[in-house]
C-alpha cells in the first residue's frame, strides 16, 4: 500500500492520529532521501519490529544546517517519486517530507544541539558545524514524530553513536537502533553518494572496504596488526585519498587491548567523500564480519 505523505506538521500529526489514540507504538527512520537498499533496509528494520497498530514513519528532508560552505547541498539527490516506491515496498506507513520553511520556519535555529568533544574529531574535525546540524534536525524530527524506536545506520557510524549520546544526555525517551550497513557483492558500502562516482572512482573506492575487510581479519593479532594491515591496502591504492583509518572502542573512544572495537574510515575518492567502518573483534580468535 501506498504510504500517506505529510508535507507539513499538521499533516503528520493527523497521519499519526489514529495511532497514537490507539496506543500503537511510532518508529522512525530519518533520511535525506536518494533511498537505496540500505535504507530499505533499515525500513525493513523497522517494519519487522512494528505489529499491528504500530506505525513506521520515515521522513525525507534534505538537511541544510548539517551542509558546511562549498559542501554537495545543491546537488545533493532529491528522488522523491522513486523514494515513495521504496517506502510503498517496504510498508512505510507515513512519509514526513516537509520544505525547509516547515522544519525551520523562522530560518535557521537560534538554539541548536551542540555534539560536544566527540562532534569535533573523525568526520567532525573535516567538517566542523556538520553534526550540529545533524544533531538539531534528529532532535527535531524527534520532538515532530515523537517515536518510540528510531533506526539510524551503523555506515554513520559516528552519527548513530552521537543520536545516542544525545537521546541519553538529554533524556529524549527514544530507543535508537543501529541497522546493518548494505554492501554490493563487491564489498562497497551503499550510500546516497556513490552516484557521483564514476566507473574509474568507484573501483579505486572498493580499497575502504577491502581495507576494513583486510585489517578486521587480523583482529585476533590485536590492534597495533588491524591498523597495519588496513593501512597497507589504503597505501597500494590509487585514487583513493586517506582522511583518517582508526580503531576505537564501540563509543569511539580509545580502543581496547582485546574485545570489541570499530575500525572506521574516510577517504576523498575523485570529488566525493565516502566513509566505511566495521565491527572487529580484537584479541578473540576470529572477526566477527559484521559490519
Ligand atoms: O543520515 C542521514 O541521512 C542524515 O544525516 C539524517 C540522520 C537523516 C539527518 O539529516
Amino acid at each position: 500500500m501506498s504510504p500517506v505523505v505529510a508535507r507539513t506538521r499538521s499533516e503528520l500529526e493527523e497521519a499519526l492520529a489514529g495511532v497514537r489514540t490507539g496506543g500503537g507504538r511510532v518508529t522512525l527512520v530519518p533520511t535525506m532521501g536518494a533511498l537505496h537498499d540500505g535504507h530499505a533496509s533499515l525500513l525493513a528494520e523497522a517494519r519487522r519490529s512494528s505489529g499491528t497498530g504500530d506505525a513506521v514513519v520515515a521522513s525525507i528532508f534534505v538537511n541544510p544546517l548539517q551542509f558546511g560552505a562549498g559542501e554537495d547541498l545543491d546537488r545533493y539527490p532529491r528522488t522523491l517519486e522513486a523514494d515513495l516506491e521504496v517506502c510503498a515496498a517496504e510498508g512505510v506507513d507515513v512519509v514526513f517530507a516537509p520544505s525547509v520553511d516547515e522544519v525551520y520556519p523562522g530560518g535557521d535555529p537560534q538554539v541548536t544541539v551542540e555534539p560536544g568533544e566527540l562532534g569535533t574529531v573523525l568526520e567532525g574535525a573535516a567538517r566542523p558545524t556538520h553534526f550540529r546540524g545533524v544533531l538539531t534536525v534528529v532532535a527535531k524530527l524527534l520532538g515532530l514524530v515523537r517515536p518510540d524506536v528510531t533506526v539510524l545506520g551503523q555506515k554513520d557510524y559516528q552519527q548513530l553513536v552521537l543520536v545516542r549520546r544525545m537521546v541519553a544526555d538529554l533524556c529524549m525517551g527514544v530507543e535508537v537502533v543501529g541497522g546493518q550497513t548494505v554492501r554490493e557483492q563487491d564489498g562497497l558500502a551503499l550510500s546516497s553518494r556513490n552516484r557521483y562516482l564514476t566507473a574509474e572512482e568507484r573501483r579505486d573506492a572498493l580499497a575502504l572496504s577491502a581495507a576494513l575487510r583486510t585489517g578486521a581479519a587480523t583482529a585476533p593479532s590485536g590492534a597495533d596488526e588491524v591498523l597495519r594491515a588496513a593501512r597497507a591496502v589504503i597505501d597500494a591504492a590509487s585514487g583513493v585519498e586517506l582522511d583518517y583509518l582508526v580503531l576505537t572502542d564501540p563509543d569511539l573512544g580509545p580502543p581496547p587491548a582485546e574485545g570489541e572495537a570499530r575500525l572506521l574510515v574516510a577517504a576523498r575518492v575523485g570529488s566525493t567523500r565516502l566513509l566505511d567502518n566495521v565491527a572487529v573483534e580484537l584479541g578473540a580468535a576470529a572477526a566477527t564480519g559484521e559490519s
